[in-house]
């Protein structure tokens, strides 16, 4: 009888290690479809503006940083019992879940609201939560329900009391795009409130098989709304990605950061150690302003300063980008890192100075790295694990 009964624990236990492919939809962010339609420039200004009218609310965002504009991959899931269905962002580079509520503003109109009513599964927490973007803040209360990876007609992965937030307010640049809310893959010590973000909370939970999860993500050039990647919890991807390169330390758990002592593109690099991240939320890479000015240069690019972009001529010849961390060289392909934007012959270079204002890290490797090397956010052993992505075209 009671060998019965440990074989049965055993058993259920192995029965609850989950790992989930979880399916990501590509569009365009909406930085390049403002670039595209000749809009960029403005909104720069109009984010400047913001910024200058009110510097102690922008004091501590970081320019670029989890910024609206940038989100290029989103995924569904679905909140509460029977589950109601969001479509997010997945973005490693934030910690809080967010989505629409039913008391929100005229912000919020067309989106899908959370009705907390018709969930047997929830729990109110009423705390406010307030988060600031580049355009705008969104802001709410928080409460507890199962939050699912994955769309209610796919296989899911049920996260049990997980807290987030329910917007009555979202940032005015949200408005206009598809994505409903944001969920946060970082570490809670960034999490707004600390609130445990989702991830974390299935692992704390002894939810996945492993405390990891790995990010394929697809290039997919300027398609919308196609199939974009995988974000495979609890496992390696290997069918998306090549064997592991090597695994660096996270120099910090809040971000994904790690150190990368070089960059190199042409005839331009340099030395030295710097805090990076790994971000799914921007769709550019953000770096020191020299840095991208010297890369920028020794790839013949321009930078316009009405819309802070370097434009190049899409035929220009062109190397890799080259970015060391620990001891090997990651090189990134121009079609990872050249972005035509329907400009005829004039293409962008797929990078921005970014100021950290001396604080927090001081580069972005964003979907360009990533779209070139797979990610594994080993979350248990706190590295980063890094694999050629074998993705045909880059
Ligand atoms: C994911 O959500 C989008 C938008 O609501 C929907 O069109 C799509 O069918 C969903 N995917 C799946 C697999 O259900």
């Amino acid at each position: 009888m009671r060998t019965t009964f440990i074989a049965l624990v055993a058993l259920l236990g192995l029965c609850s290690a989950a790992v989930l492919q979880h399916k990501l939809i590509f569009r365009e962010s909406q930085k390049i479809q403002m670039m595209r339609r000749g809009e960029w420039g403005a909104y720069v200004q109009h984010k400047e503006a913001l910024r200058d009218a009110n510097p102690a609310v922008y004091a501590n965002v970081p320019q670029n940083v989890n910024d609206y504009g940038d989100f290029e991959y989103l995924g569904n899931i679905t909140i509460g019992t029977p589950p109601q269905p969001f479509l997010v962002v997945l973005d490693t580079g934030s910690a809080n879940l967010w989505v629409p509520g039913p008391n929100c503003d005229g912000s919020c109109v067309g989106k899908r609201i959370f009705d907390s009513q018709k969930s047997t599964t929830f729990q109110i927490d009423g705390k406010p939560w307030s988060i600031q973007y580049g355009s705008g803040n969104a802001k709410g209360y928080l409460g507890q329900d199962t939050v699912a990876f994955g769309a209610a007609t796919e296989k899911q992965l049920p996260v049990p009391k997980t807290t987030f937030g329910i917007a009555t307010h979202i940032s005015a640049d949200f408005k206009s795009d598809a994505a409903e809310g944001i969920l946060g893959l970082a570490f809670t010590s960034l999490a707004v409130d600390h609130v445990v973000p989702p991830l974390i909370n299935a692992i704390n939970q002894g939810i996945l098989d492993q405390p990891i999860f790995t990010v394929w993500l697809e290039h997919k050039g300027s398609a919308n709304n196609v199939g974009g990647g995988v974000f495979t919890y609890g496992a390696l991807d290997t069918t998306n990605c090549g064997d592991i390169i090597a695994y660096q330390p996270l120099s910090s758990a809040t971000y994904y950061q790690f150190v990368a002592s070089g960059f190199k593109l042409g005839s331009y690099s340099i030395t030295k150690n710097y805090q990076v991240i790994s971000d799914t939320g921007t769709s550019f890479i953000g770096g020191p302003k020299a840095v991208i000015a010297g890369l920028a240069d020794a790839l013949g690019a321009t930078y316009h300063s009405d819309d802070q972009s370097y434009y190049l001529p899409c035929a220009t010849a062109k190397g890799t980008l080259d970015v060391t961390i620990g001891s090997n060289v990651y090189s990134i392909k121009p079609v990872n890192y050249i972005v035509d934007v329907g400009m005829g012959d004039t293409c962008i270079f797929a990078a921005f100075a970014f100021n950290n204002f001396g604080f927090g890290p001081s580069w972005i490797l964003g979907d360009p790295f990533i779209r070139q090397y797979c990610n594994v956010h080993d979350i248990g052993q706190q590295r980063m694990g890094f694999a050629p992505s074998l993705q045909a075209s880059t």
